[in-house]
């Protein structure tokens, strides 16, 4: 084994051998929906990238389905023409084969119970010809009405019974239903067939490198875990702004709105991991048992609360990037006088002993200035009393930043004095960029997802009490919001951070939104 100190070196080839990350498998991965965009965006290019990585073992197939009349032969070209557009970076042609070679191709509806009598046949062939140990990993990458459904057909043709150490699993995405009640059948709809230790509930968000870095650098790190409560942290931000708009899927988001499609699942994830307890050790259960208690300690916003702690808005026409784009209700598949949500911004509370009284503040919205997702943790400032005889007039926080897209990284601010024979103070940050460090593998976020549930490790994965406590504590905005319809949308221009309200928030706590400028 190697010294895990001699990892930490900078040599960015060095995660392709990671002598920590054997391959997985033998298993046989079946993709529903696999004609669909999150296939050719995201699962195919994921699969290329482990591929590339020697992190799949021989003992892998593919099985693609999905309602288009199509054999292996094309599925295996369209395989190869998705890479080369949907691919994080070059295309290993090494991996492009190797991933090409073990993918088949079953036409058929999801309704339909041949398609599962064909989906066990083939199966039963791989087991034999493939090597795939009879395990199975099923992918539900369709639209959400199907998810229920499958999973009941798959139980009807008896694909779904672990025995002989083999596993069969089901990875289910987002949307995971689209309130607390749906989420709740859906989870019982599932488990009439599956046991929850098969339920493998996806969010790609943790799927990210600097998420899942968020625990190393708290718990990994002596000095940060002492600071990181009510004591010294007065607010915590967590932006997640995307420049795009709703591209292509106009009919879904029109019916589900920035709340439902980013608040209940990503961003709650984040906050959770930031406002965690130290867990008992790197085991699933104990860190999402850590991370479900956060959930469960979220205050529940009152109606009144509703209306002075949200703020939705929606884009108009306006420039983002250098171009001129429509405003969200001419946008294909929108309704013309939609009163979706493309921005929410809302205020929390996690009532405990570590971050009583501390805000937390969250917004996301699409058509803003730019991509970037981050967390910022703000310090208190400390008192201005010793600088009052120089002319320092102001102390700014110290804040902790925690950056997820577009470049990786962590960054603190503080203040430091500008050299002179006067005190003056200037704001300096110290950075820390994976990609300097490290090197990074170009990646979609899913491989990691992918390669746990491979290898049957949960800790990304959300329980069914998570999932629900995301829903919760949305539920009571999205009563308010329906009984009280916006009627000033568009409330912000493309290119802009959102509507005023959403500043006039923070500006009534005496506090501002981080410049992302900054
Ligand atoms: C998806 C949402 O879950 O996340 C999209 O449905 C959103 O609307 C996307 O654009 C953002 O993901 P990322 O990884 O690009 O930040």
């Amino acid at each position: 084994m190697p010294d895990p100190e001699t990892l930490v070196a900078s040599d960015p080839e060095q995660r392709l051998s990671d002598p920590f990350a054997p391959p997985v498998g033998p298993t046989a991965i079946v993709i529903f929906g696999a004609a669909g965009d999150l296939t050719r965006r995201k699962l195919l290019p994921s699969l290329h990238n482990l591929a590339a990585s020697n992190l799949l073992d021989d003992g892998i197939a593919i099985v693609g389905i999905g309602r288009a009349p199509m054999g292996d032969a094309e599925f295996q070209a369209k395989i190869r023409a998705d890479l080369q557009t949907f691919a994080t970076g070059a295309v290993d042609p090494r991996a492009a084969n190797w991933l090409v070679a073990r993918s088949r191709f079953l036409s058929g509806t999801f309704e339909d119970p041949g398609t599962y009598t064909r989906l066990a046949e083939t199966l039963a062939k791989l087991e034999k010809d493939a090597g795939t140990g009879g395990n199975v990993l099923f992918y539900l990458a369709t639209a959400p009405e199907y998810f229920a459904q499958i999973v009941e057909r798959l139980g009807a043709a008896d694909l779904v019974r672990e025995e002989g150490g083999r596993f069969r699993r089901v990875i289910v995405e987002k949307p995971f239903g689209h309130d607390l009640e749906s989420a709740r059948k859906l989870n019982s709809d599932l488990r009439k067939t599956l046991s929850e230790q098969q339920i493998w509930r996806i969010d790609h968000y943790l799927g990210k490198e600097t998420v899942q870095n968020i625990l190393v650098f708290r718990f990994g790190n002596g000095m940060f875990e002492p600071i990181w409560n009510r004591r010294y942290v007065d607010n915590v931000q967590i932006t997640v702004a995307e420049s795009l708009g709703v591209e292509g899927r106009g009919g879904y988001y029109d019916a589900a709105g920035a709340l439902r499609d980013m608040v209940p699942n990503h961003l709650t994830q984040l906050l959770a991991l930031v406002a965690m307890e130290p867990p008992t050790s790197f085991e699933a259960e104990a860190i999402r048992e850590e991370k479900a208690k956060v959930l469960r300690a979220i205050q529940p916003l009152s109606p009144e609360r509703v209306i002075t702690e949200t703020v939705r808005g929606q884009y108009g026409e306006g420039w983002c990037e250098g171009k001129h784009v429509a405003a969200y209700r001419s946008e294909p598949d929108v309704d013309k006088h939609s009163t979706t949500e493309t921005f929410v911004a809302m205020k929390l509370h996690v009532d405990n002993w570590r971050w009583a009284d501390v805000p937390f503040y969250m917004r996301t919205g699409k058509r803003l200035p730019r991509r970037v997702s981050e967390i910022s943790i703000q310090f208190r400032r400390p008192p201005l009393l010793l600088f009052r005889k120089t002319p320092v007039e102001h102390l700014s926080r110290n804040v902790l930043v925690i950056r997820m897209q577009p470049e990786e990284g962590i960054s603190l601010r503080f203040g430091a004095k500008i050299p002179g024979p006067i005190v003056r103070m200037g704001n300096v940050a110290m950075d820390f960029r994976t990609k300097d460090a490290f090197g990074s593998n170009p990646s979609t976020g899913y491989e990691t997802l992918l390669y746990d549930a491979i290898q049957g490790d949960a800790t990304l994965f959300q329980r069914a009490d998570m999932v629900e406590a995301g829903w919760k504590m949305v539920e009571p905005v999205l009563d308010v919001w329906k009984a009280l319809p916006p009627n000033a949308f568009p409330n912000y221009a493309t290119g802009s951070w959102g509507p005023k309200e959403a500043h006039e928030m923070l500006e009534r706590d005496g506090r501002r939104w981080r410049r992302i400028e900054e």
